[in-house]
């Protein structure tokens, strides 16, 4: 059996510097682009797609631009990798560091991570710091980390990063055979947001695509910095992993908005957690809260008007929904046990 070229080695001629190797893999990339025809005509659009990412090795999009990093930390003789983390940069920083046999640090803010993303930094034997305090507290103190030369990091301020995650977008285009008209997306350090722009650029300056696609960006109402031009010092959502006040690549999220034109806006928890479920059951896939933010944002640009029923959107659904299995609240009456008989079943079943 020949093994599926690496994503890496697939958009080598973009990315690799001369003579590098990538030899750490989990098989990242290479993500579905679903035609999302029922949520489509819920929305009012005929030619919505999903970029489903949670079908990478971590389950979620940070796959894409931690093996970059990785392979670039342990080449540099990297003795540690650390990172800061509302928990599925510290999944994946945690898989990859135990492929490349590196010591992993994530430090976390007690309390908000999802249990699957603990369960997948901890079985992968990072070693976990918790802090009493949010997502920026325990960036800012991972950024002096990195100064004092302690470890590699990891986040997105690492440019090879940003640099990985640019592939989503390449992989979108070469699936459509185009760009798209416009891109959802949930916005929380701002770091994808970047990338996609970057990567849909890039594809356009050499002259593989003849359009970029308006970026859509959306951050939960408690969550909003950018929406509201000033950091949150206390941010609040269920979306935890983009519970994020003061985002690192603000200023990318911001120059890829105004230069495609696109917008960045906020949307309620309660609308997150309606797009999730509609989402599972009109599409049959199941994406984490933070996930859903890019499909409740763009439901409501569709209803007024701001999205037309002819373009071509894709909406990037960017971790698994096992990661965060409590956000699932157990609808009423379905849990509780009948007889184990067929009369009780069926009555149970309503019919
Ligand atoms: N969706 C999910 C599932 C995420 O985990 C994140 C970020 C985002 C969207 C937002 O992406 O930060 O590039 O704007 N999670 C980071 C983490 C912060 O630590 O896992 P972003």
């Amino acid at each position: 059996m020949t093994r599926p070229e690496s994503l890496l080695e697939r958009y080598r001629a973009f990315l690799a510097r001369p003579e590098e190797l990538f030899p750490i893999t989990l098989g990242e990339g290479g993500t579905p682009l679903l035609k999302a025809s029922r949520l489509g005509a819920e929305l009012g659009l005929d030619e919505l797609y999903l970029k489903y990412e949670g079908t990478s090795p971590t389950g979620s999009f940070k796959d894409r631009g931690m093996v970059l990093a990785v392979n670039r930390a342990a080449s540099a003789g990297a003795r540690a990798v650390v990172c800061a983390s509302t928990g599925n940069t510290a999944a994946s920083a945690a898989a990859y560091a135990a492929a490349a046999g590196l010591p992993c640090f994530v430090i976390l803010p007690a309390g908000k991570v999802a249990r699957g993303k603990l369960a997948q930094a901890l079985v992968a034997g990072a070693r976990l710091v918790m802090v009493d305090g949010n997502f920026d507290q325990a960036l800012t103190a991972v950024r002096h980390l990195g100064e004092e030369r302690a470890a590699a990091v990891v986040n997105s301020v690492n440019p090879d990063r940003l640099e990985g995650q640019q592939t989503a977008a390449w992989e979108v285009c070469d699936a459509l055979g185009r760009a798209p008209d416009a891109l959802g997306l949930p916005v929380g350090n701002a770091g994808n947001i970047t990338a996609y722009w970057r990567g849909f650029s890039r594809y356009a300056d050499e002259g593989l695509t003849d359009s970029r696609p308006r970026m859509l960006g959306f951050q939960a109402d408690g969550a909003a910095p950018i929406v509201r031009g000033e950091a949150v010092p206390e941010p609040e959502t269920v979306a935890t992993a983009i519970r994020i006040g003061n985002p690192a690549s603000w200023a990318g999220a911001t120059a890829a908005r105004d230069e495609s034109g696109g917008s960045i806006e906020s949307v309620s928890d309660d609308e997150i957690l309606a797009a999730q479920r509609e989402i599972a059951q009109l599409e049959g896939v199941f994406c984490e809260p933070a996930s859903a933010a890019g499909v409740a944002g763009v439901r409501k640009l569709a209803r007024e008007g701001r999205v037309h029923r002819s373009e071509t959107v894709v909406c990037v659904l960017t971790g698994h929904g096992l990661k965060d299995p409590d956000a699932i609240g157990a609808e009423e009456g379905t849990l509780t046990p009948v007889a184990p008989d067929v009369d009780a079943i069926r009555a149970a079943m309503g019919m």
